[in-house]
């Protein structure tokens, strides 16, 4: 068998890598990276590595070559026209590669009234892949609970979680256990069989108020919860170069469109998903 994984080198495609070695040999993964200097550390421990770029047919139809199982991880691009591009390219290249099993993954915020600025990517990708001849399975993230390790020294100096969702809660999960459901789905045929739609998750979701105190237990720092406004949010955080786009995604959470919970991680793998207490606990340094 051959797996292909594509944005190998980001966050979550490394820790895909590592969960799909756990299942097979690695001589049966095949990166497809866009810029193959950022996948050395691949090449040394012997995996294929091969250039691949969704704004390029071609490369990505040679990428493809033999593939049994695709993992689509898309760019992070916030241009919802662009993101439908490169993942029609990807399609075209699958076609014209003959590649018929597809793990693509997705975000929670995909509801036709989702006000976060790329939900419309995410909500035409399951009607997108309907129409095709692909067996494949979605696979939804909610939030990354990741960032919010970085994020803490932050939160302890404002002494506040401060996002602008009033009393809503979200859901979350770790990349780590994101991986491992996505590797999972793409070695086993009878997780991707159907047309598959998945949402990761943990076992909770978590409102501000519960989020500051599992934040103010892991850091032993006193942080609370004072939202601010969604414009001063998106102000906050402009010059980051993402504050409009993440301003919208909490808007949808404070629409209670990012707090759906399910058990769909523990039924792919067997175990229960990493609780947030636990993951802050073991990765933020004091
Ligand atoms: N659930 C959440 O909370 C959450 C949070 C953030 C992001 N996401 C989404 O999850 C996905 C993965 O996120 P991530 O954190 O792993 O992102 P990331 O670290 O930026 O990884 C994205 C990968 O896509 C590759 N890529 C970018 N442009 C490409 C192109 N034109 N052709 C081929 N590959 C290209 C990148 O390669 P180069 O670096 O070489 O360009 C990189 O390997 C993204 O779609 C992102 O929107 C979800």
């Amino acid at each position: 068998m051959k797996y292909t994984i594509t944005g190998a080198t980001g966050h979550l495609g490394r820790k895909v890598v590592e969960q799909m070695s756990r299942l097979v040999d690695v001589r049966e993964i095949r990166l497809a990276v866009h810029t193959p200097s950022k996948a050395q550390n691949f090449l040394d421990q012997g995996y294929e590595v091969v250039k691949s770029d969704y704004y390029d047919v071609d490369s990505m139809t040679k990428a493809f070559a033999d593939t049994d199982v695709l993992i689509y991880i898309p760019s992070i691009t916030y241009d919802v026209a662009n993101r439908v591009l490169e993942f029609e390219n990807a399609l075209k290249a699958m076609q014209k590669a003959g590649v018929k099993n597809l793990v693509d993954v997705s975000f929670i915020a995909d509801q036709p009234n989702n006000p976060f600025q790329m939900a419309g990517y995410y909500a035409y990708l399951p009607a997108r892949l309907a129409g095709t001849k692909l067996n494949y399975a979605v696979v939804k993230n909610s939030l990354y609970a990741d960032p919010l390790v970085p994020y803490l020294p932050e939160l302890i100096e404002r002494k506040n979680i401060i996002y602008p969702v009033g009393d809503q809660a979200m859901s979350f999960i770790t990349r780590n256990d994101s991986a491992e459901a996505i590797a999972n789905i793409a070695f086993k045929p009878y997780l991707r069989d159907h047309r598959q739609v998945y949402l990761l998750t943990q076992k909770q979701n978590y409102n501000m108020v519960e989020l500051s105190r599992i934040m103010t237990e892991a850091t032993s720092q006193e942080i609370g919860y004072a939202p601010v406004s969604l414009q001063k949010f998106a102000d906050i955080y402009r010059a980051e170069g993402d504050g409009d786009e993440l301003a919208s995604m909490y808007h949808a959470a404070a629409m209670g469109l990012m707090n759906a919970v399910t058990d769909d991680f523990q039924h792919i793998t067997g175990h229960e998903p990493m609780p947030m207490d636990q993951f802050l606990q073991q990765n933020y340094q004091r």
